[in-house]
């Protein structure tokens, strides 16, 4: 297992130019199984979790080619609608199989996800949502064994906002035989890309961008080609990486309204933003004032970004309260930035972080993807030498993160290994 080691104290600045969005790629992927023939995703990310679902998609008879960051995907040999466990518990995305299986084949029998690092993860919207679609659903020996001569159109209502459901939901809808409406569904924008690449391949889909979703279904689709939208987690943890070093960082290729609550939190602790149409440049050269943040739904502050918050927050000039109401215990970090130095109490949902002046370098363990990256980025200013082990479950988000890091001045090297 590979670790980082990072020199802190550097200021970075510069030019960084952001990936695809991996949370769009893991549901633009499993879309093509919904017709037969070949599809090119541009802006494709090279990620763990991408080349994972494509190996799982490979098992169903899919080819998948990546060249220069265009993912090309050939369904017309799908011969197996299966996700097996082996797939499934290295991500849980993998279950955005089981919406166009039914939908396309009639039938698909797919792992259930384990829990992840901070906790289960329930996929009861994604069932109870095909069980409305008119498809028998059983559970049985840690399998979901789903099947349907004809899913029909229907009414759904999620009483939580889900990404994953609303995702998986459209993409059984998108084939049903008759109309299916979506409320309250999720307006994330990897999901209104999702919509918009099944209306590319002839799905009716109207009402894109809210959280209610009138689908009328189609006999049959065809391939279509896509451009990923920009990753905008990526994007914040290059500003968070830029003001924790009080640097001057340009982001390039990103779309600034996908991040905006962000943008004004990062404003609100001494920031200068200036947004282009495509790029983002961000100054703190004065250090950060403490910021409260709640990570909720989009367009709120994402709780993919609560994580590298709290790195922030953890040397500004007092203190912050730092909420998730998604997931009420994603703060695996939060031990370990301690190790750091950071003065952090956890009380339920929320970190209360009381800046300190400095961190101090330590050996710090991943534990989950945003853990990670906010690991490094406390270590990007932490006295000395910080060493983050296991950096596998950062590759899974971000495309060669230390080399662009090192692009902007970091002192940061990956080291291979096995003891670590
Ligand atoms: C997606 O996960 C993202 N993953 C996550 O990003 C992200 O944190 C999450 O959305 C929230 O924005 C991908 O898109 C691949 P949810 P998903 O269903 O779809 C509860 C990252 O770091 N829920 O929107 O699994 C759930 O427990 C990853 O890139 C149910 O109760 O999230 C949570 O509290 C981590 N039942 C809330 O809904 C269900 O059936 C939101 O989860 C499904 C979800």
């Amino acid at each position: 297992m590979d670790k980082f080691v990072i020199q802190g104290g550097r200021k970075l600045g510069g030019r960084v130019t952001i990936g695809g969005a991996k949370n769009a790629t893991l549901a633009l992927m499993p879309a093509a199984l919904l017709a037969h023939g070949t599809f090119r995703l541009r802006n494709t990310p090279v990620l763990r979790d991408v080349s994972t679902m494509a190996s799982l998609l490979r098992t169903m008879g899919v080819k998948s080619e990546m060249k220069e960051h265009v993912l090309t995907l050939d369904t017309t040999g799908v011969n197996k609608q299966e996700a097996p466990y082996e797939h499934v518990k290295k991500m849980r995305a993998s279950i955005y199989v089981l919406g166009p299986l039914l939908a396309r084949y009639g039938r698909a029998k797919v792992s259930l996800p384990g829990g992840c690092a901070w906790g289960p993860r329930p996929v009861n919207l994604h069932i109870e949502g095909m069980k409305k679609l008119g498809a028998s659903v059983e559970l049985k020996r840690g399998y979901i064994h789903a099947s349907a001569a004809r899913l029909t159109g229907a009414r759904i209502y999620f009483d939580v906002s889900s990404v994953g459901a609303t995702g998986n939901v459209m993409m059984a809808a998108v084939l049903a035989k008759g109309t299916s409406l979506i409320e309250n569904a999720a307006i994330e924008p990897e999901i209104t890309q999702l919509a918009q690449f099944l209306q590319m391949m002839g799905a009716k889909i109207h009402g894109i961008g809210t959280n209610r979703l009138e689908i009328e279904g189609v006999d049959a689709m065809h391939p279509a080609d896509v451009e990923t939208i920009p990753d905008r987690i990526e994007a914040g943890t290059f500003l968070v990486a830029g003001a924790i070093t009080r640097g001057t960082i340009i982001l390039e290729r990103v779309i600034p309204e996908h991040f905006s609550a962000l943008l004004t939190k990062l404003e609100d602790a001494g920031c200068v933003v200036n947004v282009g149409s495509d790029t983002v440049t961000l100054s703190c050269p004065d250090g950060m004032k403490p910021v409260d943040v709640t990570a909720t739904i989009y367009p709120g502050f994402p709780t993919d970004m609560q994580a590298q918050w709290i790195a922030l927050m953890a040397i500004a000039s007092g203190t912050s309260v730092v909420t998730d109401t998604i997931y009420l215990d994603r703060f695996k970090h939060v031990p370990e930035l301690i190790r750091l130095g950071a003065d952090i109490e956890l009380k339920e949902n929320a970190a209360f972080v009381k800046g300190v002046k400095l961190l101090t370098g330590a050996t710090v363990m991943s534990t989950d993807l945003r853990a990670s990256a906010s690991l490094i980025l406390a270590g990007l200013i932490a006295e000395g030498t910080t060493e983050v082990l296991r950096v596998y479950h950062i590759d899974r988000g971000y495309e060669a993160i230390e080399k662009k890091l090192q692009a902007l001045g970091a002192d940061i090297q990956r080291v291979s290994g096995e003891e670590f």
